[in-house]
């Protein structure tokens, strides 16, 4: 018999970035637990047909599956996105803040707009849509909001300034929101991947590779994934799938302010 414990049946979702890489496929993994999920990412074509093939795989789960266009970094939309998310959706009881962007590039060659770009996204816009969610969550007196932040939370990286700042930020407000949002029975924690395979990855490290330096003392990235992570492999974003699960299940009611690392254990080191 199924823990009961982990079951979202009747939960509403929200998953930003949810176009592909692990946003899509944490998305469909809530709906496989039960829950009717929505989803949203960048209006582009392509994150559009990404979207439509999300919805598609949860509603395949026989969920409500809801794809909506929010660029998170457009703070202005996002309260009344989330507003009408909870509309549609007939509640709102998961955030999933998954949309997350890298720049790539040596910290002497950072421009103020990889800066800013790689802040807005992965650390202000996370805030906001946590905001308005836990206005919506305060009133029912319950809540799992799960940010999506790294294990470069905890440890550092070359050529990742902005990313390591934004992901070490990330960890720290999932801490401070929790404290504040714990009297109203929502939870705040994240999931900090490690090196998983996704369409996101691969761009970037193909970029990377124009670097002189790429910061690894001269490994490649497999040699590093060998020497820097026990597991020796590049993560499937299956992988991260259970810990989204239990932090928006009921199960996970006196977890709060938590990263729960799923890094194929590269920071055991
Ligand atoms: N893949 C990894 O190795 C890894 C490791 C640690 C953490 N993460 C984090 O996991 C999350 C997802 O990463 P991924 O590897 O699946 O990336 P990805 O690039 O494959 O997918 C990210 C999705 O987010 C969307 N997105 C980007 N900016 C957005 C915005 N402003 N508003 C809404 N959507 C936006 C993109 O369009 C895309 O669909 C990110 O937060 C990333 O930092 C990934």
């Amino acid at each position: 018999m199924a823990f009961a414990g982990l079951d979202l049946t009747g939960r509403k979702a929200l998953v930003t970035g949810a176009a592909r890489g692990i946003g899509a496929t944490l998305a469909v993994g809530l709906a496989q637990a039960g829950a009717d999920v929505a989803v949203c990412d960048l209006g582009s074509d392509e994150s559009w047909e990404g979207l439509a093939n999300t919805v598609w795989r949860i509603r395949n789960e026989g969920k409500v599956g809801i794809a909506v266009d929010l660029d998170v970094q457009e703070v202005e939309e996002i309260r009344p996105t989330i507003r009408q998310v909870e509309r549609d959706l007939g509640g709102l009881d998961i955030l999933v803040n998954n949309a997350g962007i890298r720049r790539r590039a040596p910290a002497l060659e950072v421009t103020e707009e990889d800066w800013d770009a790689v802040m807005d996204t992965n650390l202000k816009g996370a805030f906001f849509c946590a905001q308005a969610a836990a206005r919506l969550m305060i009133p029912q007196g319950y809540g799992r909001i799960i940010n999506v932040a790294s294990q470069f939370a905890l440890v550092g990286a070359a050529n990742r300034a902005a990313y390591c700042a934004s992901k070490g930020g990330l960890l720290n407000l999932t801490r401070a929101l929790s404290l504040e949002w714990a009297r109203y029975g929502i939870t705040v924690n994240a999931i900090g991947p490690g090196p998983t395979l996704t369409p996101g990855v691969l761009e970037a490290e193909e970029l990377e590779a124009a670097f002189a330096d790429a910061g690894r003392g001269g490994l490649s990235r497999d040699e590093e994934l060998l020497v820097k992570m026990p597991l020796g492999r590049r993560m499937d974003p299956e992988e991260l799938v259970g810990a989204a699960i239990y932090l928006a299940s009921e199960s996970a009611g006196a977890t709060t302010g938590q990263m729960l690392v799923v890094d194929g254990g590269w920071t055991a080191m």
